[in-house]
This record gives C-alpha cells, sequence and structure tokens, in this order.
C-alpha cells in the first residue's frame, strides 16, 4: 500500500473589484488590443484598501474545507504559497489558521514566486506521505496588486489579486497511477535567473516590500523551455503519456506561453485550463483558482489525470501529477 494525498475539497475567493484593460489604458499609455494581443488579459481582480492576503486566504480555505466536510479542527498542517504577505512576519499561515481555528495545526508560507502553490503543494504531500500530517490545507493567495509600479505599462498590465485551496487528505493507494490522490511533484530552482524578475526591495536589501522588475521577453522564452521539461519529467515518473492527460493546469501567466506549453507537450488547447484572460497573472493562486473554476463547470471530475506547472521568480518551476 502506498499512502497518497487526495483532493476532498477546492476553494477560491477573487476580490469584488474588476480593473479592465480599458480601465487601464486611462491612467497609463497603453490599449486593450496592445495587452489582450500580446498576453490574452482581458481584466484582473484587485483587492479592496484594508483587504490583505490573509483574508483572500481565509476565503479560499473555507470554501475548500466545506467542500471537504471539515473545520480547522481536522486540519494538521497549513501550507500558504505567497509572494505578498500581510507583514513580513509572522507568516500569513498563522492568520488563517487563527481564522478558521485551526488549533492544533502547524503553518507556514513558503515563498517561491508564481510556483509557490505546486511548492506548497509538494511539501504537504511530503508531510502526508511521511505520516506527520492527516489533512492538510494548501493555499495559494496573493494581493499582486501591492508589488507593482503602476507607472510601469510592461509589468502592471500583467497581475491581479486573488486566493485558491484546496484540502488534502491521506488515503491509501496501490502505488500505482490509477491511484487517486498526488502521484508525484518535481520541483525545480535556478539562482543565475535572479535578474529577469526580482522585487526591487526587501527587508534585509532596504526595508522596502519593492516593485515588480522584469525582462518579460527574456522570462518568456526561459518559461516555454523549462514548463514544457518539467512537464515531461513529470509524465516520464509515472508511466504515462501526454494522450493520458485529461487536464492541464497551467499557472496563468501569459495566453502565449500556456500555448506554446500545451503545443510542445502535443496537447490539444482544449485540455488546458484557461483563467488569464480574466484573473491575469496572479501568482501562487493562478492554479488553485483555474483550478476551482475547472471543477466547479464540471471539467474535471474525479478520476481525471490533472498536471499542473508553473514557472516564476527564482527562478523557480515546478509540476504536478495527481489523480483527481
Ligand atoms: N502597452 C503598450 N505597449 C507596451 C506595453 C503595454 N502595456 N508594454 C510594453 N509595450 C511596448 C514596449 O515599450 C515596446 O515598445 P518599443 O518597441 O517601442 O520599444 C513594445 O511594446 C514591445 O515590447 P516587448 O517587451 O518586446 O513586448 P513582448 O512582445 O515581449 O511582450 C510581455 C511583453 C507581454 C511582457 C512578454 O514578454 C511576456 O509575457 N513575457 C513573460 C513575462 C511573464 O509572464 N512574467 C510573469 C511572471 S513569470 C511567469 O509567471 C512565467
Amino acid at each position: 500500500m502506498t499512502r497518497r494525498s487526495v483532493v476532498v475539497g477546492h476553494g477560491a475567493y477573487l476580490p469584488e473589484k474588476i480593473l479592465t484593460n480599458n480601465d487601464i489604458s486611462k491612467f497609463i499609455d497603453t490599449s486593450d488590443e496592445w495587452i489582450a494581443g500580446r498576453t490574452g488579459i482581458r481584466e484582473r481582480h484587485i483587492a479592496a484598501e484594508g483587504e490583505l492576503t490573509s483574508h483572500l486566504a481565509t476565503k479560499a480555505a473555507e470554501q475548500a474545507l466545506a467542500r471537504a466536510g471539515m473545520t480547522g479542527a481536522d486540519i494538521d498542517v497549513i501550507v500558504l504559497g505567497t509572494t505578498t504577505p500581510d507583514e513580513t512576519f509572522p507568516a500569513a499561515a498563522t492568520k488563517v489558521q487563527m481564522a478558521i481555528g485551526a488549533d492544533h495545526a502547524f503553518a507556514f508560507d513558503v515563498q517561491a514566486a508564481c510556483s509557490g502553490f505546486v511548492y506548497a503543494l509538494a511539501m504537504a504531500d511530503n508531510f502526508i506521505r511521511l505520516g506527520q500530517a492527516r489533512n492538510a490545507l494548501v493555499i495559494g493567495a496573493e494581493t499582486f496588486s501591492r508589488l507593482l509600479d503602476w507607472n510601469d505599462r510592461t509589468t502592471c498590465v500583467l497581475f491581479g489579486d486573488g486566493a485558491g485551496a484546496v484540502v488534502l487528505r491521506a488515503e491509501e493507494g496501490n502505488g500505482t497511477s490509477d491511484d487517486r490522490g498526488i502521484l508525484s511533484t518535481h520541483l525545480h530552482s535556478d539562482g543565475r535567473q535572479h535578474d529577469l524578475l526580482y522585487a526591487d526591495g526587501g527587508p534585509s536589501l532596504n526595508q522596502q516590500a519593492g516593485v515588480v522588475r522584469m525582462q518579460g521577453q527574456e522570462v518568456f522564452r526561459h518559461a516555454v523551455t523549462r514548463l514544457s521539461g518539467v512537464l515531461h519529467e513529470a509524465l516520464e515518473a509515472n508511466g504515462l503519456a501526454p494522450e493520458d492527460v485529461d487536464w492541464l493546469v497551467p499557472h496563468q501567466a501569459n495566453r502565449r506561453i500556456l500555448e506554446s506549453t500545451a503545443k510542445k507537450l502535443g496537447l490539444p488547447i482544449e485540455k488546458m485550463v484557461v483563467t488569464v484572460d480574466k484573473h491575469a497573472n496572479t501568482s501562487a493562486a493562478s492554479i488553485p483558482l483555474a483550478l476551482a473554476q475547472a471543477v466547479d463547470d464540471g471539467r474535471i471530475k474525479r478520476g481525471d489525470l490533472v498536471l499542473m506547472e508553473a514557472m516564476g521568480a527564482g527562478f523557480t518551476w515546478a509540476a504536478a501529477a495527481v489523480r483527481w
């Protein structure tokens, strides 16, 4: 028997305010045509004043717990992927813990930029498989709009705010790719690419949060190669082929990156879940938000093979193969 982490609940939360490309074009020199043409993004949600990452995360977590038929008291570990925590410390995950009454859980944040959700999922899966936790809450949540220079049209049009969550429960499987649950996770980093994507602030650097600085074309080039590579790695690890994949749930950065990655994998575009048009890039929140949408509208069903992939600053990149 093999211990597996099975997804038993999912949740999502998007702030009420929607900012369209046309709205942005009223205060900087850009257009809906340019943004949508280059990225596929048409609008994004923006957190209200006083609405923090932990608030978004808590709302998504509450929905995931309700769908799992659990309360906070059932959770052993909370792992929150975020690049925009409420404060430099403590971890925003501990605020979620308090809000949901997960009194006996241990809780911490993971900082892996846009790969944060897959990293968080991998960590929770490892705790479950080692027997250190039975039920885990994994969240990706961001108020990324607060890390943007709203005068820099090359970056501010790309990002948005939101949160998504899943509840994992330990179950016994046979150790084959037919088992329900997380089949494998694959994590990578390469610090040599720091200068291509980073925030120009931090507590140690200058006591500021900073704003996003990016060399977009270089990021794009690396993203397509690394993402198709890590997806092949996930398939090979489980003795699976692209034809076995029911759904690809990618990190939502840019529609052109998504399409190139699917093409490189030989996967029809229809098998890819796309939310970048409505959410823009919500960093660590984008995969669980896309998952929630595809489960809610009936696309992802029990037994489906779901591949997730992400790449972000660091660089970090990662994939997970999950039998839903
Ligand atoms: N509106 C209008 N014009 C713009 C805008 C804008 N918002 N932004 C840039 N431009 C202009 C530039 O100034 C440039 O003008 P110029 O030719 O007169 O100098 C022109 O458009 C072309 O700029 P490029 O940077 O060459 O445009 P490109 O086709 O590379 O698209 C983009 C830029 C969309 C950022 C693209 O490189 C990209 O998506 N890269 C991936 C970055 C990414 O997704 N990062 C997210 C984090 S990492 C991740 O999640 C994978």
